[in-house]
């Protein structure tokens, strides 16, 4: 259940949640159903580093990462047209990164699926993820990260029967009506 409802409509929304849930492809509906920009947070960072995320993160280290994903999230939410804005698995988690969410006006949304979803998903992508190249790590990351994903503003449960434009669709109607 959402725990407040944004009154302006012009309200801007950060998606996240665990690796393989679908943040890119719902915010890339989102905001299409909404008719406005967006910004995908690992695009911009390899966008900005003309590296891939997994090539930083095996090669600089994770914190080093976690400094460079902080550094482009500030940029990301300056453009007041990307009213969509869909983080790394990993960015909610990072205190700092959590104020800067909130200070600069966005609602922030967790999809949350369960780590058989995520999971299925991260096996049949093409995308490498350093971090999730485990199945017992990532279920560990999994568990761990729970607790702090609920720190979101809506908490969005993702059913796999659901495509990610319907539930794009329902994120219209909940958090944007
Ligand atoms: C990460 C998730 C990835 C990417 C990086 C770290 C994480 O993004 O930012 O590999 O810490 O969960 P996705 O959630 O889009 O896979």
């Amino acid at each position: 259940m959402p725990r407040s409802k944004p009154d302006a409509a012009e309200k801007r929304i950060a998606l996240t949640g665990f690796m393989g849930v679908g943040k890119t492809s719902v915010a890339r509906h989102l905001a299409n159903l909404l008719k406005c920009g967006r910004v995908d947070l690992d695009s911009l960072i390899e966008q900005n580093e003309h590296r891939r995320i997994a090539e930083i993160i095996d090669r600089d280290g994770i914190e080093a990462y976690r400094r460079i994903e902080t550094a482009n999230l500030k940029l990301a939410v300056k453009d007041s047209h990307a009213r969509v804005l869909s983080l790394g698995g990993g960015t909610w988690t990072i205190a700092e990164n959590r104020d800067i969410i909130r200070r600069s006006g966005l609602v922030s949304l967790w999809l949350d699926a369960s780590f058989h979803h995520c999971w299925a998903n991260i096996s049949r992508s093409r995308k490498e993820r350093p971090l999730a190249r485990d199945k017992n790590a990532a279920r560990t990351l999994f568990d761990e990260r729970q607790e702090v994903y609920c720190l979101a503003d809506w908490h969005f449960v993702v059913r796999p029967e659901f495509t990610s434009y319907e539930i794009a669709g329902q994120i219209v109607e909940q958090v944007f009506s």
